[in-house]
């Protein structure tokens, strides 16, 4: 790009600069935490770099989750938006008001669906997806790949996520599922798996494949109960203190041999899908915990089904399933060893109150051109 085409950009961001002298001009306390203790990254480049950055108008989709104060949110953003527009648009809306709506936005948060990306019009240079996974962001033209910077939520439901992989890993080896059963018939009844095959965490390894937001959080509670924990990322080999290794995604089998439990916190992509697979299995050390919280389709089924019943597999928590809903013909469902829940593991209160925190943020730095924080590489699907 020339510098005569810059301009434009250039006096937008100068102008945005100039008529926010009460501009947020630094990310609010909350945010700053944030992004200190999960390690959010912020982009290299400022948004106001972008070609035709226009902070116009902003659309927020906002959803009454539990632990959102609904006005609150709307306080914050209108606090974060420097003279941005924003146009609120809820779940009940029609499509007609949200092609409305779209048809003229600058930017949206909101949900990255094919039909947002169908809707969008010509203006839209940034969608903030309040999901994680990147797979209902699909049907976007070349030129929109081009133009609409993406950002998500990646990182923000890494807490609830490795509580709930640490709660199905210490149910498993524990037997609770025995106990709950148990439980409701209301039989004092000692387990004859208690603690006996798998014996105790500490000092067990375990292979988290996918060292993002999710993982590192896994691998810190892991290494909190005395495990050794190795890992997998797809770019480098970098990892916290608490892991002892960190592989690339060509050494999966050979880690896997190691691993006396493996959680899955993969994004779905093309080389992620059904990664998790026969061959996969056989690496495994016999009788290891699996764990899936990243998603169904890094797994196949039917592979996972014969290493269980074979005992290759000693147990599996699975809150990821391919397909979802698991129907109810899945022999995984009558399996004792086997924890299954409904894709619930990033529920929580404090996920969705820190989605909340860096929705503002990232708005706070799309009206005022600096780098937005989590982008995402659609190319890359993460
Ligand atoms: N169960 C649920 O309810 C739930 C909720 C939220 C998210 N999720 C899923 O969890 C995924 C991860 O979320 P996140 O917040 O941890 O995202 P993230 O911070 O972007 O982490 C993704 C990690 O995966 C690594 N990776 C990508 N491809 C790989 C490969 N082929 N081999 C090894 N590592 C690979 C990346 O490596 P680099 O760092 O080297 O790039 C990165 O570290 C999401 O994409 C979503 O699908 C599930």
């Amino acid at each position: 790009m020339t510098k005569l085409q810059q301009l434009p950009n250039a006096i937008a961001f100068f102008l945005a600069l100039s008529s926010s002298s009460f501009a947020q001009t630094t990310p609010s306390p909350e945010a700053q935490a944030l992004i200190e203790e999960l390690g959010l990254r912020a982009a290299t480049a400022p948004v106001a770099n972008r070609p035709d950055w226009r902070p116009r108008n902003v659309a927020v989709l906002v959803l009454p989750l539990p632990g959102i104060d609904v006005d609150e949110f709307k306080q914050a953003l209108h606090k974060a938006a420097d003279g941005t527009d924003i146009t609120f648009l809820k779940p009940g809306d029609s499509s007609e008001t949200q092609a409305q709506v779209l048809k003229s936005t600058d930017g949206f948060i909101g949900l990255c669906t094919p039909s947002v990306l169908k809707q969008a019009g010509q203006n839209l240079r940034w969608i903030h997806n309040y999901f994680v996974g990147m797979d209902m962001c699909k049907g976007y033209s070349e030129t929109q790949l081009d133009t609409i910077t993406i950002t998500n939520t990646k990182r923000l439901s890494g807490p609830a996520i490795a509580e709930h992989a640490i709660a199905m890993l210490l149910a498993l080896t524990r037997d609770v599922p025995a106990y709950v059963r148990a439980q409701t018939e209301r039989r004092f009844q000692r387990s004859p798996q208690t603690g006996m095959k798998f014996g105790e965490l500490k000092n067990k390894t375990m292979l988290v494949v996918g060292l993002g937001g999710i993982g590192t959080e896994i691998a810190r509670r892991a290494h909190g109960l005395g495990m050794r924990v190795i890992a997998t990322r797809r770019s480098s080999r970098a990892g916290p203190d608490f892991v002892e290794r960190v592989g690339l995604s060509n050494e999966l089998h050979d880690m896997a041999a190691e691993a006396d439990v493996i959680a899955n916190a993969l994004p779905l992509t093309s080389e992620t899908a059904g990664i998790f697979n026969r061959d996969f299995f056989d690496a495994t050390k016999r009788g290891a915990i699996f764990l899936s919280v990243g998603r169904g389709k890094s797994t196949v089924t039917a592979d996972l089904v014969t290493a269980l019943e074979s005992g290759q597999l000693g147990a599996a928590g699975l809150d990821v399933t391919d397909p979802e809903p698991l129907p109810k013909s899945s022999p995984l469902w009558d399996m004792p060893n086997v924890i299954i829940t409904p894709h619930v593991a990033a529920a929580s209160a404090d996920t969705f109150r820190r989605g909340q925190i860096i929705a503002v943020e990232n708005l706070r730095r799309f009206a005022t051109g600096t780098p937005l924080l989590n982008e995402v590489d659609l190319r890359k699907g993460y």
